[in-house]
């Protein structure tokens, strides 16, 4: 027997309640999710607070890597908060063994390292740092990119919900195209286009540069655009051309990080060297906390009193940091990723094969996009098939999110500690749910 069971109509009466006394307190201005109010979570299953258990494929946002509520994690978490909140930039002995942790793990270029809170803090000090360090303010990015929703990470995202309404966006962004080869926005086919995407970049740069650019800021693979992996060998020839042009490098690792993509860090898997790389998400596992890793010399031009934050670097949430990398150094979880992956992966393609709504599957480690189409030769997005199915999929037991440029890519994406008996009923769950969705 699997682990998921829904007892109840969805929303159970107790989540029922809690969603209107919350529509009536809060802005409702989230996205769209299965009606289903969290109580708590273990490991991949998730549990309402009318009992039902799910199995969850979303890791609240590819934020718990090391599982939900890791027992060492929590030890960890309430010692620290036993002890001592919050003491600003004054040194706390946690703050010391999270920074060597990271710098242990990184590789080895990346000497440096400093906390912040969030995501968009990490990605903006990244875009702050390389402005410092050049003394130029252009920014190249991509389009679908999505960096936060801070000024500058905005800017230098390329989705236009973030910056609705938002504008003007900082001076001196150059947005070129993302290899989004599924939908190549030059109608190119990646078996014979030499990626001319890079190309490109060149001719971009050329046209809107006013010779200021600092450098390069870019997702080790698109995240919120659709799980958009860039083709092998896209990312050195990217980092080689950076190099020729004597720009930085900044790499947001905020979602690939910490296991995510079957290595500690995805720059790993093409031996690339960022200057700058933002992490976020499953370095706190849960709890909120985030880090540029650099290079001292790059970091180091910031001076005394040039960036701090209130929460960064507090004593919790750099025991929860100590405790991930433990977890980690442990469980070897970026193995597991690999190896549930790859067999989540398999079964997702054959499905695919099957299913006439499925029109791409991609990604690597457990981290996986399900593009649904209304038609796989149009290829035309369903997003209301994806609201539809994300319903239909939580009142069989599975909770899943969407992601995509068009609101149509399933987020296969569970916490890095499932196993294979977990991964197999899930896998059931989507393509029973599937089969009862009708584009
Ligand atoms: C790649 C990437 N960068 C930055 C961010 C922003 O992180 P946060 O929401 O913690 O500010 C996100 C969040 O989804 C992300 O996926």
């Amino acid at each position: 027997m699997g682990v998921a069971r829904v007892q109840t109509e969805l929303p159970g009466p107790r989540s029922k309640e809690l969603f209107e006394r919350w529509e009536k307190v809060e802005a409702q201005c989230t996205g769209y999710q299965a009606r289903v109010c969290w109580d708590r979570g273990k490991g991949v299953v998730v549990t309402d607070v009318d009992g039902n258990t799910f199995i969850g494929w979303t890791s609240g946002v590819l934020v718990t890597n090391v599982g939900h509520s890791h027992p060492h994690m929590v030890a960890a978490v309430q010692a620290a908060a036993a002890k001592l909140m919050n003491n600003y930039e004054c040194l706390n002995e946690p703050r010391v063994q999270a920074a060597e942790k990271l710098v242990q793990i990184l590789p080895a270029h990346l000497d440096r390292c400093f906390f912040l809170s969030t995501g968009s803090e990490a990605t903006e000090a990244c875009i702050r740092i390389m402005k410092r360090k050049t003394g130029k303010f252009e920014i190249l990015s991509f389009h679908g990119g999505f960096h936060g929703r801070t000024y500058a990470a905005l800017t230098a995202g390329g989705l236009a919900g973030p910056k609705k309404g938002y504008g003007p966006t900082l001076p001196g962004a150059i947005r070129v195209p993302f290899p989004y080869c599924y939908r190549c926005p030059f109608r190119a086919k990646p078996e014979t286009c030499d990626m001319l995407c890079l190309d490109y970049v060149d001719d971009a740069v050329r046209a809107n540069s006013s010779g200021s650019l600092a450098g390069v800021m870019v997702e080790a693979y698109q995240g919120a655009s659709g799980f958009i992996f860039a083709p092998e060998g896209w990312f050195p020839r990217l980092e080689r051309w950076i190099r020729s042009r004597g720009l930085l490098f900044a790499l947001d690792e905020v979602q690939a990080g910490f296991g995510r993509t079957g290595k500690m860090f995805a720059m790993e898997w093409e031996g690339l060297t960022p200057d700058l790389v933002a992490l976020g998400k499953g370095i706190g596992s849960g709890l909120p906390a985030s880090a540029v890793a650099a290079r001292s010399d790059v970091i180091g031009v910031l001076s005394a009193g040039e960036m701090s934050s209130t929460m960064g670097g507090n004593p919790v949430a750099c025991a929860a940091v100590v405790a991930v990398v433990e977890i980690f150094q442990k469980e070897k979880l970026e193995q597991n990723a690999l190896r549930i992956g790859a067999l989540m992966k398999e079964r997702l393609e054959r499905i695919q094969g099957k299913c006439p709504w499925v029109g791409d599957v991609r990604g690597r480690g457990l981290v996986m996009g399900v593009e649904l189409v209304k038609d796989k030769k149009t290829k035309e997005p369903a997003p209301e098939l994806t609201k539809k199915l994300i319903d239909v999929a939580a009142r069989n037991g599975l909770l899943i999110g969407s992601v995509g440029v068009f609101g149509n890519v399933i987020r296969v994406a569970p916490p890095l500690v499932i196993t294979e008996d977990e991964a197999v009923e899930s896998l059931d769950l989507f393509e029973k749910s599937l089969a009862m969705v009708e584009a």
